[in-house]
C-alpha cells in the first residue's frame, strides 16, 4: 500500500490581504512541508512579509483559508476569534530582522519570559534547564547572564532563535533573519537552521540570501506583487525556473 502523503504543516488557499486601496496579497495558495525548511524570495514589496505574518497572526488575511501547525482558519469569518488567533500564536515561532530582544531581560530571561507569561509555565527547574540547554544549542550558554546590548547581531539572532524555540513551537517563521548581519554573523545563524533542519523542524524563512536557499531550501515560493508567480524544489525553481519572471529573479544565485 502506498503511503499516505504527510499533511502540510501550512495549507494555504485563496488568501487575500488589502491595505487600504492597495491589494498587497492577491489569491495566495500554497502547500509548505512539514518538517522542511521553505523559503519565500522575491524583491521588496512583493508581499513576503505581510504573508509571513498572516502565519502566526500579526496580520489578518481578509479572505482565504489559512491552516498552521494543525489549526484551520477561515477569513473573515475567524478574524476575531482570540481562542484561534492566540493558539496559532502558542504553537508558532518568530524570528524577525531585528532580532527584537528585550534589552533590559538577561538572555536566559528573555528566553523563560514567553513560556512562563504566554504558556503559564510554572516549573521554573525544568524550564530553567531547557533554556540553557537552547542557549548551548545556539553556542551562547557562555552568555547567558549578558544582556543583548553586551552581544553581536549574530548572537542576538542566535538567541532571538533560542527564545522562539523555548515556546516549542510547531513552525518557526524567519523574515531575513541575515539582513542586518555581516556575511560572517549570517553564516552562524544560517548554521543554527541547517541544525534545526536536521532535527526536523518546520521553517518558513524569507530571504534574500539566495546562494542558501538554492543549496539547503527544500520547498521555494517566488512571489512577485503579491502573486505566487511559482514555487517547487529548489532545484526546479532555481535550476530550471519556467517562468521567465523567476528566471530573471534567480539568475545569478550561485
Ligand atoms: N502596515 C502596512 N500598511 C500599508 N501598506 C503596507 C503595510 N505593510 C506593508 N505594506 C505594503 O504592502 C506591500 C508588501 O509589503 P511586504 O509584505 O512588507 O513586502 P516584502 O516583505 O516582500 O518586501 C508593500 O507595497 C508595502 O508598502
Ligand atoms: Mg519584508
Amino acid at each position: 500500500m502506498p503511503k499516505p502523503k504527510p499533511q502540510p504543516a501550512i495549507r494555504i488557499q485563496g488568501l487575500h490581504k488589502d491595505y487600504k486601496q492597495h491589494q498587497v496579497l492577491k489569491n495566495i495558495t500554497l502547500d509548505l512541508p512539514p518538517q522542511r525548511l521553505s523559503v519565500l524570495i522575491g524583491r521588496s514589496g512583493a508581499g513576503k512579509s505581510t504573508l509571513l505574518r498572516c502565519l502566526n497572526g500579526l496580520e489578518t488575511p481578509d479572505q482565504g483559508r489559512l491552516s498552521v501547525a494543525g489549526i484551520d482558519l477561515n477569513f473573515p469569518d475567524d478574524a476575531r476569534d482570540e481562542a484561534k488567533d492566540q493558539a496559532v500564536r502558542l504553537r508558532t515561532g518568530m524570528v524577525f530582522q531585528q532580532f527584537h530582544l528585550f534589552p533590559h531581560l538577561t538572555l536566559l530571561e528573555n528566553l523563560e519570559l514567553a513560556p512562563r507569561v504566554a504558556h503559564g509555565r510554572l516549573d521554573a527547574h525544568t524550564l530553567r534547564r531547557e533554556c540553557e540547554d537552547l542557549l548551548d544549542k545556539v553556542d551562547l550558554a557562555f552568555h547567558r547572564d549578558h544582556y543583548p546590548s553586551q552581544m553581536s547581531g549574530g548572537q542576538q539572532q542566535r538567541a532571538a532563535i533560542a527564545r522562539a524555540l523555548a515556546t516549542h513551537p510547531q513552525v518557526l517563521l524567519f523574515d531575513e533573519p541575515t539582513s542586518s548581519l555581516d556575511p560572517q554573523l549570517s553564516e552562524e545563524v544560517l548554521k543554527v537552521m541547517l541544525t534545526l533542519k536536521r532535527e526536523g523542524m518546520t521553517q518558513v524563512m524569507v530571504t534574500h540570501e539566495l546562494g542558501f536557499a538554492r543549496k539547503y531550501a527544500d520547498w521555494v515560493v517566488f512571489l512577485e506583487d503579491g502573486v505566487v508567480v511559482e514555487q517547487g524544489p529548489s532545484l526546479q525553481v532555481f535550476g530550471k525556473p519556467k517562468d521567465p519572471r523567476t528566471r530573471d529573479y534567480v539568475k545569478g544565485a550561485a
